[in-house]
This record gives C-alpha cells, structure tokens and sequence, in this order.
C-alpha cells in the first residue's frame, strides 16, 4: 500500500494500547528486509533515517525516499517513512520535499522557549503539506555516558510537556525517561513513574529513543504506560558492521559474503517486531 502516515499509525497504535517499530536504516537491504518481516509478521513498521546516516551512506534523501515508497506498494501492512532526530529547518524542508511523510525535529539542546519555537515553526510548515512531526522534550544522550540516561535532571517534566505539546501541536513526543543512545554502559532502569505521569497529563503518543538494550519487562511496562514508537538502531547497526569487518579480514567474495553479511541483521530485525512489538502490546 501507498506510505502511511506515522500520526495516523500512532493513533491506531495509542487506540489498541499497542506500539511500533522505528527502524534506524540506510541502505536498500536494511529496508527491503525490514519491510518484508513487517509484512511477513502482519505488523506495521516505521522505516527511518539520520540525517548522519544519510551523509556516512552517501544515500539522498530522494533515493532514500523513493526506495521505501516503492517497496512500501509491494506489501498490505502500514509503512510509515520518517526522519529521525533533525536539528535544522531547511535540512526538514529538504526532506519533505524528497517525500517524507513524517520528521523529527530535535530542540531539546535548546533552552525550552527556542525548543518551542523552532518545534512549532515545523510543525505549522510540515502540517500545512501533510507531514506529521515528532518533538523531543527532555535530553536524549549517549549510552555511552552514564550521566546521559542516570541524570534525572534531563528528564523530561510533565508540566513542560503539558505545555509543550499545547504550544507546538506536535503529532508525537520523545521523552527522556533513563534511556539514551548506542550499547549502555550499565542496564538502564526506565523511569516509568515519570511516564506515566506524562502519559496520564497528555494525549499525544509517545516515543521511546534507544531502544536496543532496554530489558523487555521494562519496554512491556512502558508500552503500558504510553509508549507507542520504540526507536532502535544500534543493534543490528553493530552487527552490520563486525560482520563486514570479517568479510574484508578474510577476503571473502564481494556479492555473496554481502548478502550474508546484510542478511544476519534479518533475524534481528524480525525479533525486534516479534518479540518487542508483542512486549509493547497488552
Ligand atoms: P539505538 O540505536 O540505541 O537502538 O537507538 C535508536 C534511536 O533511538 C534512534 O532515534
């Protein structure tokens, strides 16, 4: 089917207390194959792309767009299309432009007020041409650095994200609750008191940031508790690149030891829908 729109399959999901699947990618097979296990599971997926992945592939976002599209058409379940954490207006602009339906704009190393402001400058722009937007509140580090998911103070505050999602009208929201970005230096424990209070204080679906390495009780709880998009990357990202590390120490044969390389990720990828979209409904 044509893409889907992320806002209307994060309603749905918010409806049936259910979440979704965002898929850090930038490449063809990344994409094929997630799209075939979506459609293989019967569950939908949200297919995303960095703005740093895009340089470090030298992918554009047209191609990147286009090839999602066109393989979104082949399958009967929702495929959303989305720009993962984006800084810059006129890069958001260019990316709408190339056909995505859904960006996100990050503000949140912005003081709350400048955050605001460039949040809702997109989201009136992305909206008025039938894009939909994801905000973030709070700060969403590195897991590499303890203090980037152990520091409550860059939690986000449910009274700022009351006023937030009021001022800037945006379709979803990625909070900061204890998680972060990349292999976790310690088991981060999700601050899932937070969460709730958040998702008890407003409507708008909510997205979890660095979801490889969150223990699956924590992801089931906070899929109970308003999560309805669980963004991972590094997983399957690390896998990629040791396995093609071992293709070029042992000299193996380009076509073939590619295939095999990219295909390991598959089975990841299928699990992530199995397991952790089934961990996220209830
Ligand atoms: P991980 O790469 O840590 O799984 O996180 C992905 C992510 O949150 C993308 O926005």
């Amino acid at each position: 089917m044509a893409l889907a729109l992320v806002s209307d399959m994060l309603r749905e999901a918010d409806k049936r207390h259910a979440g979704i699947v965002g898929f850090n990618t930038f490449n063809y097979e990344e994409v094929e194959w997630i799209i075939e296990a979506a459609e293989a599971e019967q569950v939908p997926a949200i297919i995303m792309l960095h703005p740093d992945m895009a340089y470090f592939s030298n992918i554009s976002f047209e191609a990147h767009a286009q090839m999602t599209k066109a393989l979104a058409e082949r399958v009967s379940v929702p495929i959303g299309l989305h720009l993962d954490h984006c800084e810059d207006f006129n890069e958001i602009m260019h990316a709408i432009k190339a056909g995505f339906t859904s960006v996100m704009i990050d503000g949140s190393k912005l003081p709350f007020e400048e955050n605001v402001a460039i949040t809702r400058k997109v989201v009136d722009v992305a909206h008025a041409m039938g894009v939909c937007v994801e905000g973030e509140l709070g700060r969403i580090g590195q897991a590499a650095n303890r203090e980037d998911f152990l520091n409550e103070d860059i939690y986000t505050k449910v009274e700022d994200a009351v006023a937030f999602v009021e001022r800037t009208q945006v379709d979803s929201l990625a909070v900061a609750i204890g998680s972060a970005h990349g292999f976790y230096v310690e088991t981060p424990h999700l601050a899932l008191d937070r969460l709730k209070a958040i998702n008890d204080a407003i409507d708008t679906p909510l997205v979890l940031h660095g979801g490889s390495g969150i223990p699956d009780d924590q992801i089931t709880i906070a899929g109970q508790n308003g999560i309805n998009k669980l963004n991972v990357g590094t997983e399957y990202g690390h896998l990629l690149y040791t396995n093609t590390r071992k293709i070029m120490e042992e000299g193996l044969s380009p076509r073939e030891d590619w295939m095999w390389c990219m295909g390991a990720l598959k089975p990841v990828m299928i699990e992530y829908l199995r397991r952790k979209l089934h961990a996220l409904s209830y």
